[in-house]
């Protein structure tokens, strides 16, 4: 089944149709993610940024490989959950969220961390936000990604199923979260993350929006939420 895109006002809006990719796909797909690449190490330098040497416990929703757990210092204790486990592990919990409450046992956390997953829940986005609210302890910080589907050359992969503006999305969120901060993960003038060298180096240190250029060539979005 192919998705089909209504582009209004600059964004492409999804049609009625959605389908849901599960674990046979996944876990083909998400080696894909077994090596580290520019999202990834980024958002474990804001994990260690936040944690700033205090022990906390972190979890990884959506987490494939359990890649991210590898670039993580000792102080955070990782745990991930996904439909599609390849070593399973005490720390790992293999479950479909959309069939099940996101959740790790009874265990509450101090930081929940979603990246390259909100583009695949379909219309469970509110629900989601609000089972991931219960998991966070009182200070908790809530951090995700979503795509820049406002790019130039937005590139919209096919298994998409929730696509929408930043504006929408952001929006959605604020009714479960407070934003503390929103950010892009990189620009580029193609719909693509750095990959080597000088590029990666700067879009590494850059956690700000620039007026203008941003919507156009922001790749992804970092949210951080309280
Ligand atoms: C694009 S990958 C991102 C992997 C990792 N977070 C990263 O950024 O490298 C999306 C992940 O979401 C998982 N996923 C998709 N649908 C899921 C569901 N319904 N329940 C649990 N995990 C799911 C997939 O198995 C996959 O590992």
């Amino acid at each position: 089944m192919t998705l089909k895109y209504l582009i209004k006002g600059g964004y492409p809006v999804q049609q009625a149709t959605q389908k849901y990719y599960k674990r046979d796909f996944w876990i083909k797909e998400n080696l894909n993610y077994a090596q580290p690449h520019f999202r990834l190490e980024k958002s474990a330098r804001i994990v260690n940024k936040i944690a700033r040497g205090r022990e906390l416990d972190l979890l990884d929703v959506g987490c494939g490989p359990a890649t991210l757990m590898h670039l993580l210092p000792k102080n955070v204790h990782y745990y991930g959950i996904d439909l599609a486990i390849h070593n399973p592990a005490p720390n790992l919990v293999q479950m479909d969220f959309l069939e099940t409450p996101i959740k790790f046992g009874d265990k509450q956390f101090d930081i929940v961390l979603a990246q390259g997953v909100f583009e695949y829940i379909g219309s469970h986005q509110s629900k989601k936000f609000s089972e991931i609210r219960r998991l966070l302890k009182s200070d908790g910080k809530f951090i995700l990604s979503y795509v820049n589907f406002g790019h130039r050359k937005r590139d919209i992969y096919k298994v998409y199923n929730n696509v929408q503006s930043l504006g929408d999305f952001r929006r959605s969120l604020e009714r479960t979260f407070h934003i503390d901060k929103i950010f892009p993960t990189s620009h580029h003038w193609r719909h693509e993350e750095p990959r080597r060298g000088f590029m990666k180096t700067i879009h590494m240190h850059m956690n700000m929006n620039v007026p203008f250029l941003s919507p156009l060539f922001a790749i992804e979005y970092f949210f951080i939420c309280s």
